[in-house]
């Protein structure tokens, strides 16, 4: 397969979270920006963090009439939010027959209804506000992994229809050849859409509502009374963290959801040749990752001869690349080969980037009051569901400061104790505990001189750990690698160029900038 030189870059992070730039950004034309905060503020609401869950609540609570201001960091969708694939889907990446073993069948019941909720919502505020961003309804094809068996389909989907979905059952998986008289899932009124288009319709709305939006204004020291913003106060009433994951030292947060990477490819395909639709396999169940990973696809509007096939996989615990043999860089070739089997249609591939998911250990989304506080929320969690995830978000905790009932609060509350999970969760803890091993473990290269322009790595220096970057102009950067968090040792990310901590998925450009959360602070310079 030829792959073009068309991917993009970004300026190290300036614009979303890693060297590569995703078709959205590619596509979207200019970053999201607003105004940066350059004063103190008060407000009844302080929404942080621009990405859907964040942008998704601040529109819904200005809708309530309430006064809400957000501020994000980089710019609007500059986090996760801008290297999604943007399926918007009921059919969750944990299957409904184990959602109904860790919860109970009510609860799996709510968990559908919501996300079915959460894909008619989008579709009515694209409807309501003639965004212009692609949407469209499609279907959705649950297909087998080949070293699973019909029976976990038969078993899904008996579970699916007691969840109250719409589904079916067939024998062919519809355009994918290899699959032909294999049988899939099809899972109906699902959506996709181009989500930088849909965010900038969404802030549009929010602000024609009255809100306010600040980009390049990094909030910290949060607290009930509210927070500080590009070094500002702002006074809430309420403060929502939306960031991905939350960005405090809130400990208990971060033993209940693991960081894991995830890479995407987008090639393009004949127009026609293919329908638009969604399409997961069951994920590899021999793989060694708690959470299994699984392929998905999806068609997107490019130019007026091709569209494109986005696909996406070959996920692994952040920082843990390694343990598998397989290079971050490396993964896009595995997930290149996968999809041309099942798609020979595809043609050049035109964009590559990867992305974090937090994984929740019961597999939902925390949604609610940050567990003790009682003006303080957070959304996080978001699995691969985070458009769905992301939009309850929003809808959830307008409903607890509205002081609305909900029954989907209970659900999401992120102080739930799920006790059927224990094996998974100790082995998740488990594998956190072993990255401090990391301090004593041999370098990664073993001379500085051994690093090229462009290439980064850790290597020791007596006890010390050291994050080092070369750039393209030959200059060194040196930090310590040690993550401001919580001491995990980062790992240097070749394909995005950052280093990443395999912990909690805080993340830094190679010139020790912090771009992802808990962390808060930049890696310290040596
Ligand atoms: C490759 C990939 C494919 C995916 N595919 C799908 C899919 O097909 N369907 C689906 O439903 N989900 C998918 N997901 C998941 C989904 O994209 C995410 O869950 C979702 O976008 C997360 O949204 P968010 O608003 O929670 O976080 P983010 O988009 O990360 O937003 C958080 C924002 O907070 C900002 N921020 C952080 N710290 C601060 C601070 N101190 N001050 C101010 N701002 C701050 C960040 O800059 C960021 O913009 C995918 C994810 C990836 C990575
Ligand atoms: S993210 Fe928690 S220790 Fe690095």
């Amino acid at each position: 397969m030829k792959t073009s030189e068309n991917t993009s870059k970004s300026e190290n992070g300036t614009i979303t979270s890693g060297e590569n730039l995703s078709y959205w950004f590619s596509s979207a034309i200019k970053p999201l920006a607003f105004e940066k905060l350059n004063k103190n503020i008060e407000t009844d609401i302080l929404v942080i963090g621009g990405g859907i869950a964040g942008l998704t609540t601040a529109y819904c609570l200005a809708k309530e009439g309430r006064k809400v201001i957000l501020v994000e960091d980089g710019f609007i969708g500059s986090g996760e939010t801008g290297r999604t694939t943007a399926h918007i889907t009921c059919a969750l990446d944990d299957r409904y027959y184990e959602l109904e073993k860790t919860f109970n069948e009510h609860t799996a019941q709510v968990i559908a209804t919501s996300h079915m909720a959460a894909i008619e919502w989008i579709a009515n505020t694209v409807k309501n506000h003639k965004i212009k961003c692609h949407f469209k309804r499609v279907n959705g094809y649950l297909f087998l992994h080949p070293s699973e068996t019909k029976e976990i389909l038969e078993k899904e989907y008996e579970a699916t229809k007691r969840a109250g979905l719409s589904t079916e059952l067939l024998n062919s998986v519809p355009s994918i050849a290899t699959e032909n008289r294999k049988s899939c899932i099809k899972f109906s009124d699902q959506a996709q859409f181009h989500i930088l288009l849909y965010l900038k319709g969404l802030a549009n709305a929010f602000i024609k509502l009255g809100g306010e939006i600040y980009t390049q204004t990094k909030a910290g020291n949060i607290t009930t009374e509210g927070a500080t913003a590009n070094d500002f106060k702002v006074k809430a009433n309420h403060i929502v963290v939306a960031t991905n994951t939350p960005i405090n030292d809130w400990v208990m947060m971060h033993t209940k959801q693991w960081p894991y990477r995830t890479y995407v490819i987008a090639a393009k395909v004949p127009k026609g040749k293919l329908p638009y639709a969604l399409w997961w396999d069951t994920g590899d169940p021999d793989s060694k990752w708690i959470v299994k990973p699984y392929h998905y696809v999806r068609l997107e509007e490019f130019d007026e001869q091709s569209d494109l096939l986005i696909a996406g996989g070959e996920d692994h615990r952040t920082g843990q690349a390694d343990d598998e043999n397989i290079k971050e860089e490396d993964r896009y070739t595995k997930l290149e080969k996968w999809t041309k089997k099942h798609f020979p249609a595809i043609e050049t591939v035109e964009f590559r980037w990867s992305g974090q998911v937090m994984e929740p250990i019961d597999s939902v989304a925390y949604i609610g009051k940050n567990p003790g506080e009682d003006n303080i929320y957070i959304i996080t969690g978001d699995s691969g569901n985070g458009m769905t995830h992301g939009t309850l978000g929003g809808m959830i905790i307008t409903d607890i400061i509205t002081g609305k009932e909900n029954p989907w609060i209970k659900v999401y509350d992120p102080s739930r104790i799920t006790l059927k999970t224990t094996a998974d969760y100790l082995h998740e803890v488990g594998n956190m505990v072993a990255q401090f091993g990391d301090w004593i473990t041999p370098e990664h290269i073993k001379k500085i001189d051994d690093l090229k322009p462009g290439e980064g790595g850790i290597i020791s220096f007596g006890l010390k750990k050291i994050a080092a970057y070369r750039d393209q102009q030959n200059n060194l950067h040196s930090f310590s690698a040690v993550c401001p968090h919580f001491g995990g040792i980062l790992q240097w990310n070749g394909d995005e160029k950052t280093f990443d901590c395999p912990m909690h998925g805080s993340r830094f450009t190679n010139e020790g900038k912090v771009i992802n959360g808990p962390a808060i602070s930049d890696l310290e310079k040596i």
